[in-house]
């Protein structure tokens, strides 16, 4: 895909942060959308910045851990524009507490947003995709996604799944020389409402937790960037064909170590994908395989 100008594209979790950013960017370059969230208030607020920018949208609430309604609502979304390009399974919850500490409940929740949703998302839109004859499926893990830390289990465990899974369709839709292109975004550190939206065990305080974050956001996003979602005004490189990406804003906006010389994620054994021009989650690596 070299340009966005009349794509159709699919934005789920589009109420906040990263799926506002990406639809107004996706809105500023011509897309037709179809966003989503099952926060309504959000969602409208988002439907007004893509509708200043002048594109055609549609708006609707969707739980992306709700398989029928997923599948019907990809059928929808498809028949009334005529056809999907680019799907963004971004919808998604963080959960803080240790293994010990949380219920089975608190875990499958997890998992039935951040790694059922994306599994939903692709399902359902994957014929449409193909039928599209110029699909893309950008699934957003996290740079979680990619190493383990304490008391985000669940959190860690789904985004390693999203990872898992989306290499495989990769794979797959490159074998089958389907003309979908996939990647698996692993973003991090970005200033958008995930920690003030968590939820976490009894006994944690809300607020200190996304305090907690928010100085970790801004100890990760170096001097003169905040990680802001919507990210910086280069040209963004979604239309890239790229198996993984990495960062958020810029490619500074990942530790320092991480970006120069990934020798920090070398260390928790992942595979380095190089420096990232990630814009608005319209992204991908300049070096992945
Ligand atoms: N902010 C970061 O630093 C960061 C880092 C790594 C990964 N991510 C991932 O980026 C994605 C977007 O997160 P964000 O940071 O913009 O957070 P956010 O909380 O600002 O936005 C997430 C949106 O998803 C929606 N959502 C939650 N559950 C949903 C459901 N069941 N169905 C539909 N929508 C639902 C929320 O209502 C919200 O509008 C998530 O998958 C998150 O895990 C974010």
């Amino acid at each position: 895909m070299t340009h966005f100008t009349g794509k159709v594209a699919v934005v789920t979790g589009a109420g906040s942060g990263i799926g506002r950013a990406l639809s107004v960017e996706l809105a500023r370059r011509g897309a037709r959308l179809a966003i989503s969230d099952v926060d309504l208030a959000g969602l409208a607020d988002t439907e007004a910045l893509v509708k200043a920018a002048g594109a055609d949208v549609r708006s609707d609430s969707l739980d992306v851990s709700q398989r029928e309604l997923v599948l019907s609502y990809a059928d929808s979304v498809a028949e009334q524009f005529g056809a999907v390009n680019l799907v963004f399974n971004n919808a998604g919850i963080a959960f803080t507490g240790t293994i010990e500490q949380m219920s089975f409940k608190d875990i499958d929740r997890v998992m039935d947003v951040d790694f059922w949703g994306v599994v939903n998302g692709t399902k359902a839109f994957l014929p449409h995709l193909i039928a599209s004859g110029d699909g893309h499926v950008i699934n957003i893990s996290s740079i979680f996604g990619l190493f383990s830390v304490p008391t985000q289990s669940a959190y860690n465990a789904a985004k390693f799944a999203v990872r898992g899974f989306t290499e495989s369709l990769r794979q797959e839709m490159l074998n089958e020389k389907r003309p979908v292109k996939v990647t698996c975004v692993h973003p991090g550190g970005i200033k958008t409402n995930i920690a003030r939206n968590s939820g976490q065990v009894d006994g944690l305080d809300h607020d200190e937790l996304a305090g907690a974050f928010d100085k970790l956001r801004a100890h990760l996003a170096p001097q003169g960037r905040r990680g802001d979602p919507q990210g910086s005004r280069e040209e963004p490189t979604a239309r890239a064909d790229r198996c993984r990406c990495l960062g958020c804003s810029t490619s500074s906006c990942v530790p320092p170590a991480l970006a120069t010389s990934g020798s920090w994620l070398r260390s928790a054994g992942a595979t380095v994908v190089g420096k990232c021009d990630v814009r608005a989650g319209l992204a991908v690596s300049r070096s992945a395989s």
